[in-house]
């Protein structure tokens, strides 16, 4: 079952290319124009969304962080990302205009379940991205947009991550389409974008193996790591945090980048590892200084530097004492890379330590209590 791999989330992460693409298979007309019938929400209704709140666990979680940034600059409506566990306990403001999304892989999360119940009790429409056809989180949703990442084994997430990505992409530039917050041009360039992601992923499964292979064994005996991203390179980074403990028990902390002068540098000391995920050098110029002038600092206090960066990046060639490589892409496509070497990292860290990377201790694969 494994297919040749030593390990479920290894096979998985080598299945990170073929999640993305096939998760945007079959979702466009003859025109090349989004086409979302399967969804079985009226354009009307459609139209009509003013608001979106994302509800998800986890990794899911992380995974609706990064549409939010991509959502709002393509339809220009409010997208909120709410824990699942803390949506319905704190009274959200919930209207027959807003749209409650629902991340789940297994569809089988209590937390997410219970959530969504309260929003459709409160009459708002809620659309599942799943990737478990007829689990109970589709099944009670308004309209399902599934993710075709195929079965998901190893606790950790991975292949999922990148699918759910792609999916709520999907739903955001279809939105975009039928509301007309973009030219028609510009979202078609969006998505030959992101159909070239499955791609450059691969470039990273095939080129970057080795690098983070010594990496991971040159860093095995650390005891925690920080992961700082901006942007969407924040929740990358909460993602490559999670993943690390979750399956090599490491402690780590992801924040965001900025953060960094408002408290978290205080933990930097000599030879504390320290991730960055740095934003690509074309079109938002101003966060890739920023990210640079963070590593700089937290370098001055004797840090060990890891970055993700775009290849060619000379700023992060001069401070980096590591680097995982992507390929170029636009900014708002790149987490689907950056997260990839974040993964292949953890699973080798975890290897080294002689942990059964598919099933970590106290976990399960799906959590239905609450
Ligand atoms: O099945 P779900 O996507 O609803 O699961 C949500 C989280 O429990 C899940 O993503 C969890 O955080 C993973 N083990 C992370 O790798």
């Amino acid at each position: 079952e494994k297919g040749g791999w030593d390990s479920f989330m290894d096979k998985e992460i080598h299945e990170d290319p073929a999640a993305v693409q096939r998760t945007l298979l079959g979702r466009f007309d003859k025109n090349g124009d989004l086409n979302l019938d399967e969804v079985h929400i009226d354009e009307h209704d459609f139209k009509a969304i003013d608001k979106i709140i994302v509800i998800a666990c986890g990794t899911a979680s992380y995974a609706g962080l990064v549409a939010k940034y991509a959502i709002e600059h393509w339809v220009r409506i409010p997208v909120e990302v709410e824990l699942a566990h803390e949506f319905r306990y704190r009274d959200p403001i919930l209207t027959p205009r807003t749209l409650v999304v629902a991340i789940s892989q297994s569809g089988e999360t209590m937390d997410t379940l219970m959530a969504l119940r309260h929003a459709r009790e409160q009459g708002s429409k809620v659309l599942a991205i799943c990737n478990t056809q007829g689990a109970s989180i589709p099944r009670e949703s308004d309209a399902v947009l599934y993710t075709h990442a195929g079965p998901e084994v190893a606790v950790a997430s991975t292949k999922a991550f990148v699918a759910q990505i792609t999916a709520a992409y999907v739903l955001g530039l279809y939105l975009a389409q039928i509301k007309g917050t973009m030219f028609r041009d510009e979202i078609h360039q969006i998505l030959s974008g992101l159909k070239d992601m499955p791609r450059k992923i691969q470039w990273v499964l095939d080129t970057q193996a080795e690098t983070i292979q010594k990496a991971a064994e040159s860093m095995v005996d650390a005891n925690s790591f920080l992961f700082l991203g901006r942007h969407v390179g924040y929740p990358v980074a909460l993602e490559g945090a999670l993943k690390l403990k979750e399956i090599a028990y490491t402690f780590t902390e992801g924040f965001a980048a900025g953060e960094l002068k408002h408290g978290p540098i205080a933990l930097v000391d000599e030879g504390e590892p320290v991730v960055f995920i740095v934003p690509p050098e074309r079109g938002r110029n101003v966060l890739h200084a920023k990210v640079i002038s963070g590593i700089e600092e937290v370098k001055a206090r004797g840090a060990y530097i890891i970055a993700v960066a775009e290849e060619g990046d000379k700023d992060v060639e001069n401070y980096a004492d590591v680097v995982f490589w992507r390929p170029k892409c636009p900014t708002l496509m790149s987490p689907l890379v950056d997260v990839v070497p974040l993964q292949l990292f953890a699973m080798d860290m975890a290897k080294l330590k002689n942990y059964d990377v598919d099933k970590p201790r106290n976990l399960a694969k799906s959590v239905t209590v609450e």
